[in-house]
């Protein structure tokens, strides 16, 4: 008999409160790549946080509706879907996460 246990781990993003729509915030967790998490209009959501591109630290750029775009050569990423919208090279989706709100609390799921 094979047991799968569930090695999601839950993490601590924010406040809700400080966490206004159109901010982005960065998590670390051990074991991942660096996540951003992005409030689009009271919605939130998480996708990886360095750009396929070249790594570029997408939750330093700018975040326009659901369009993050990359602060080092300007590729936008639609941080609903974690897919590329715009930029002159064909790249890979970025991986994206699972956000839990509870209470005033907003987590992802990594
Ligand atoms: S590293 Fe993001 S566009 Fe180049």
């Amino acid at each position: 008999m094979v047991t799968y246990y569930d090695c999601m781990a839950k993490i601590h993003v924010a406040k809700k409160s400080d966490f206004p729509a159109g901010t982005m915030r960065m998590v670390k967790p051990e074991g991942h790549d660096e996540i951003l998490v992005a409030n689009v209009g009271g919605n939130f959501y998480a996708m990886r946080g360095l750009c396929h591109h070249e790594g570029g630290p997408l939750w330093e750029g700018q975040l326009d509706n659901n369009t993050v775009i990359c602060p080092w050569h300007g590729a936008q990423w639609d941080v609903t879907t974690g897919k590329l919208i715009e930029f002159p090279l064909d790249l890979d989706p970025e991986p994206t996460y699972k956000v839990v709100i509870e209470g005033d609390d907003v987590y992802v799921e990594a």
